[in-house]
């Protein structure tokens, strides 16, 4: 499914509950979950408790994305948590092939992450395995970055490969993303778009996920 993930690493976690029924009643495709475990990534977002909370009230998919280590130890938990999409990190995985089957096993879709300097290219004999590429477009770890604009090139080349190999794979991009680029994104290739601080900071974030579709075509 194409759309908008908005991400909330972004909400007001003392009114989570408020922000995920907002989410039900928005356009939103998913709900983006940003796991960070202070070592693969310098920051500490939070973890399975929370996961589940959202879990409840959520309406729309679980788009988790584990910035962790060794995320193979947690595969489990994070489905039993309420995860339809689980994206591990291609640097984060030395058994990636292995890793890739466990989610499916599990019963979910199963993403892999590029970090910036990661180039597309190394995925090429696994993207007849996954559902879902995800392009990071800021170094993750953070909300509220600047978007990395050698993304557009990165999304292109990944949507040629997805012809070539006639795969049928979802494109990702998280970080940045705004009203600005989101139209851009789409045209070189992107299906998904996550966005933290844009939907969140802006003052009618349900019109705002609206407007990032319409900006997307998504
Ligand atoms: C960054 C996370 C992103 C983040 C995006 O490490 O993976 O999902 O929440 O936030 P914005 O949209 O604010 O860049
Ligand atoms: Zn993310």
């Amino acid at each position: 499914m194409t759309g908008i993930a908005p991400s909330i690493l972004a909400a007001d976690f003392a009114n989570l509950q408020r922000d995920v029924e907002m989410l039900n009643n928005s356009t939103a495709a998913y709900i983006h979950v940003d796991i960070m475990d202070g070592m693969f990534v310098p920051n500490i977002s939070f973890g399975l408790p929370v996961c589940e909370a959202v879990h409840r009230h959520a309406k729309k998919p679980l788009d988790v994305h584990l910035m962790i280590e060794q995320p193979d130890r947690y595969l489990a938990d994070f489905r039993n948590a309420g995860a339809s999409i689980i994206t591990v990190h291609y640097e984060a995985c030395p058994h990636l092939h292995r890793t890739v089957q466990h989610i499916k096993e599990l019963g979910a879709l199963a993403g892999v992450a590029l970090n910036p300097h990661t180039p597309v290219e190394v995925l090429s004999e696994i993207l007849g395995d996954i559902s879902l590429v995800l392009i990071m477009s800021v170094n993750p770890g953070f909300g509220g970055q600047k978007f990395i604009n050698n993304t557009y090139k990165k999304i292109a080349r990944l949507a040629e490969m997805r012809r070539e190999g006639n795969h049928n794979f979802l494109i990702e991009i998280d970080g940045g993303v705004n009203v600005e680029n989101a139209g851009k994104l789409s045209a070189e290739g992107a299906d998904v778009l996550v966005a933290g601080s844009f939907v969140f900071n802006s003052p009618n974030p349900t019109q705002t996920i609206e407007d990032l579709k319409i900006a997307g075509k998504l």
